[in-house]
């Protein structure tokens, strides 16, 4: 199989790892010269500066890491030239074509296209899901969440200034791409969110047009609430969760590497440790998470599997995120309910 990666930098770069290490054999394109010039010493690979000549490779698929206002023209292009497609996070503000996208994609189902969702990769995130499911802390719609994902985004990119990427602007996802990572998998757990109520700040001196910290108190269809902080500031990187019902709690420190789970019947707290859903614990590490969805996308490819998430989705993100900052600037509790139809 071929693989034409366009945009080759931080994600693009893992992405072409991770393709590599699966026999996949790997293309790129990058309109810098720089960015070409390291992933073809790198990884012993053939790059381009343009789409077009990429496409003289006739790759089975695409995957996109550009900005993440401009991976749909890609995708759109995909669906209609039976090419697979793989994007990372979407963000958009205008929906033309994103709506022919869902529509061509309905349609040509032989062809995947397939919007990341990483951390439904994260085995931690895939072990609240299955503790959430299983209904040991009692009816998975009775209970509250508070969440708070935070990182210094000058530390993003530690070899770029903030103002030279696609994080400078709320317009091209700055900030917007980790609210629609983040409410992935919220609502992959605990179902559609159908009302928000936020704020919205910048506090950072770093030259950005965006918002640094998004506030957001949100509900869900079955009746849970979350509070939910993402934000752009907290310079010590981490990603704080808790669950909490009559029956207990679930609470996962990233950075501990763990979930603990409290059983309030029984007293206890249980430890589980950051591992492989199955196999023998041998640590693991973020690339395993990319490595997890990739092999996913490659499965849909083959026609093994369905691809677990889709553009309808994508776009409900993105509404969900322009829901939460109107209603930072009305003051609004903001109901949603209407993007799911
Ligand atoms: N899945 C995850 O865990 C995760 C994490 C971080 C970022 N992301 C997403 O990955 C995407 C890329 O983020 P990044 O940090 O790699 O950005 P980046 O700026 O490091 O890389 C983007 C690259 O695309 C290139 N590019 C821009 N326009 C192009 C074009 N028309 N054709 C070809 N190349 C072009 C740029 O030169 C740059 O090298 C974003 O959508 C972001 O939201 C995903």
């Amino acid at each position: 199989m071929k693989a034409l990666v366009i945009g080759l930098g931080s994600m693009g770069r893992k992405r072409v790892q991770v393709l590599t290490e699966q026999k996949v054999e790997v293309f790129g394109v990058d309109v810098r010269e720089d960015r070409r010039f390291y992933i073809e010493k790198e990884y012993g690979i053939t790059t381009f500066d343009c789409f077009e000549k990429g496409l003289e490779i006739k790759p089975d698929f695409l995957i996109i890491c550009n900005k993440p206002n401009e991976h749909l023209f890609y995708v759109k292009f995909g669906l209609e030239n039976g090419i697979h497609t793989f994007s990372e996070e979407n963000c958009v503000s205008e929906f033309t074509l994103m709506d022919e996208v869902i529509k061509l994609s309905e349609r040509e189902k032989s062809v995947v296209a397939a919007p990341s969702c990483s951390f439904r990769h994260h085995p931690c995130v895939r072990r609240i899901k299955k503790i959430v499911d299983s209904e040991i802390l009692g009816d998975k719609n009775k209970g509250f969440i508070t969440y708070h994902c935070g990182s210094y985004l000058p530390d993003w990119h530690t070899y770029e200034r903030v103002s030279d990427y696609y994080v400078k602007d709320r317009e091209t996802g700055g900030g917007r791409d980790m609210i629609v990572f983040e409410f992935d998998w919220l609502q992959w757990i605990f179902d559609d969110v159908k009302s928000v109520m936020a704020t919205t700040k910048k506090y950072s001196d770093y030259e950005a047009d965006i918002f640094d910290t998004y506030q957001i108190i949100s509900g869900f269809k079955g009746g849970n609430t979350a509070s939910v902080v993402i934000d752009l500031l907290l310079r010590w990187s981490n990603r704080y969760f808790r669950y909490v019902t009559e029956l207990g709690e679930i609470n996962w420190d990233y950075n501990s590497h763990n979930i603990h789970i409290y059983d309030a019947r029984e007293d206890k707290w249980k430890i589980i440790p950051e591992a492989p859903i199955s196999g023998p614990y041998k640590g693991w590490n973020q690339m395993d998470m990319y490595r997890d969805e990739i092999r996913h996308f490659i499965d849909a490819v083959r026609g093994n599997v369905e691809y677990c998430t889709n553009y309808r989705n994508e776009k409900r993100l993105n509404l969900l995120t322009l829901a939460v900052e109107e209603s930072s600037r009305s003051g609004i509790k903001k109901d949603i309910s209407d993007i799911y139809i």
